[in-house]
């Protein structure tokens, strides 16, 4: 037995991509049951809804990861989007959790949050000392908001909801969309691309001088879910791999796992985006026995493999249509 064995829990956001594996991750505990609310069903911005949701499902505990997310592009397209609708849906969520006595909220939050100067290794203490960096700050900051919440429920009613941050993830499944997708998707497609088209060069955002921490999906399944079933304090508690690497030597390396032997060219005019990324993450180690097992390379190459399979089956649709 353990906390959620036996327990009925609801996954907002349970369909995406840490979705599907958290699900997965929580079937492991025995719940009672997983319901996973897709927006046309529950739209998470309609207070109405959220209520409905608790009415028909009484959950007992709520993981919350519904949100609208994407990497530097999307969030400078869409600032005022990805601040109203996280905030919104994060607070709704977790004011009628309490209200409906749910035994444990889980908010996933984001390295988005810490500010843009953080000294590397991020440590959790750090969070307030600064604003997030600008092309991601809003973003940052509704979800940001959640911990606060959070804290003040806690304090005020008693109510047991954690906050988990998450660094950038990658894994099979991922947002592959140009328009959306955050950095790994983004640098995969297009260096697939170069290479079917036999193209000599392909052209990077920013200079390559920034770093970045990735988790692999299913070891950020397995933080969530151990997490949901173990730790129950105010503080949050980062989730990541530990490992850092710099945005030029992700480039390579994608590069040579997909074959693309052409020449890198940086476009200085876009952003870099937040200098440095690394997170300290002893606290999770500590509190539920977390650490990432995932190898980075063996993680990129199930994704791209994933992602290559998916290219085949489009073009087999795109054949048998034609
Ligand atoms: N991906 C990353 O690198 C990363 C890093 C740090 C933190 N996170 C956090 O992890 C969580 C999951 O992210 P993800 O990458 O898995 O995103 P995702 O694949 O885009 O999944 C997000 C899910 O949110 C649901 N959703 C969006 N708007 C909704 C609404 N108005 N009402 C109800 N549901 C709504 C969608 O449900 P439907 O499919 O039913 O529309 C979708 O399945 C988010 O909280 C994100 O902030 C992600």
């Amino acid at each position: 037995m353990t906390f959620l064995t036996g327990k009925r829990i609801l996954v907002t956001g349970g369909a995406g991509f840490l979705g599907q594996p958290v699900c997965q991750e929580l079937q492991k505990y025995r719940p009672g049951a997983i319901f996973v609310p897709r927006s046309a069903d529950y739209d998470l911005r309609d207070a109405a809804a959220v209520r409905r949701l608790f009415q028909m499902q009484r959950p007992e505990v709520v993981v919350h990861l519904a949100a609208v997310v994407g990497g530097i592009g999307a969030n400078r397209k869409n600032p005022g989007r990805f601040f109203y609708e996280n905030a919104i849906m994060g607070l709704q969520l977790m004011e009628e959790a309490r209200r409906a006595g749910v035994d444990k909220f889980v908010g996933v939050g984001t390295i988005c949050s810490y500010p843009k100067h953080t000294p590397v290794p991020f440590r959790e203490e750090d969070l307030w000392n600064g604003y997030p960096e600008e092309t991601n700050a809003p973003y940052g900051l509704a979800k940001k908001m959640l911990l606060v919440q959070a804290q003040a429920y806690r304090q005020q009613f008693g109510f047991n909801a954690i906050t988990l941050l998450l660094v950038n993830l990658y894994g099979p499944r991922d947002n592959f969309d140009l328009e959306a997708s955050h950095v790994i998707p983004a640098l995969i497609r297009k260096a697939i691309e170069a290479r079917r088209a036999r193209q000599d060069y392909m052209t990077v955002w920013g200079t390559g001088a920034a770093s970045r921490e990735f988790l692999f999906v299913r070891d950020a399944a397995a933080a969530i879910a151990g997490a949901a079933d173990l730790y129950n304090e105010a503080a949050p508690v980062n989730i990541g791999s530990g490992r850092e690497i710099s945005i030029r030597d992700l480039v390579t390396l994608i590069c040579e796992l997909v074959g693309f032997k052409g020449e890198i060219r940086w476009d200085r005019s876009q952003p870099d985006g937040q200098p440095r990324r690394c997170l300290d993450t002893t606290r999770a180690q500590r509190a539920f026995g977390f650490h990432a097992r995932t190898d980075f390379r063996e993680g990129l190459t199930e994704t791209i493999a994933w992602y290559e399979k998916e290219l085949a089956v489009q073009l087999d649709l795109v054949m048998s249509n034609g």
